[in-house]
C-alpha cells in the first residue's frame, strides 16, 4: 500500500490500523474497516515481515482485530484472500474463518479469491 493510502486510513474514523513491533522496528500490520452502516468489519490487509513470520505474530494481530471490531460493536469479521495463499487461509481456517463464497478471477493476476466470514461472539 502507497504512503499516501496508509496515511489516509490513519486519519480515517472508519480505519483500525494495528501493528506488531519491537524496539520501533515495524513486523506487521493489519488494516481493518468497518462502515458506519454496517455490523460487519473487514480485514483490508495483513502483512507480517518475512523475517518475523511463524513466530504467531500473524494470529496476534487477527486476534487484536476481532477485539477492536468487537469494541465497535460489530458482529462479525470478513475478508478475501486468494485461493493459493495457504499460509493465510490456515491461520484464518484456525481462527474460525469459514469460506462465504469463491471469487473466480478476483486478483489482477487472475488468481481466485475467497471471502471468508466469522462471526464475533455477541
Ligand atoms: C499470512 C501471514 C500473515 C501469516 O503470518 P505469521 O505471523 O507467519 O503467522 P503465525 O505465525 O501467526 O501462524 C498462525 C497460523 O497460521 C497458519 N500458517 C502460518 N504460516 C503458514 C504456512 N506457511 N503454511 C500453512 N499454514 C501457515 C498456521 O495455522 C499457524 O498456526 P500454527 O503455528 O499453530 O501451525 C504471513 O505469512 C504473511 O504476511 N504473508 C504475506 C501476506 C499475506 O499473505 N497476507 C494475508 C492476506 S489475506
Amino acid at each position: 500500500m502507497s504512503r499516501r493510502a496508509w496515511r489516509r486510513f490513519l486519519r480515517s474514523p472508519r480505519a483500525e490500523v494495528l501493528v506488531a513491533e519491537t524496539g520501533g522496528r515495524l513486523l506487521g500490520d493489519l488494516l481493518l474497516l468497518c462502515r458506519v452502516d454496517s455490523r460487519k468489519a473487514r480485514i483490508y490487509s495483513l502483512v507480517v515481515a518475512p523475517v518475523a513470520r511463524g513466530q504467531g505474530l500473524g494470529e496476534a494481530l487477527v486476534v487484536a482485530a476481532e477485539q477492536a471490531a468487537l469494541a465497535r460493536g460489530c458482529q462479525a469479521v470478513s475478508l478475501e484472500v486468494r485461493a493459493d495463499n495457504l499460509a493465510a487461509r490456515g491461520l484464518y481456517e484456525k481462527h474460525g474463518y469459514r469460506p462465504l463464497k469463491v471469487l473466480p478471477g478476483y486478483y489482477d493476476d487472475g488468481a481466485d479469491g475467497l471471502r471468508l466470514l466469522k462471526p464475533l461472539p455477541a
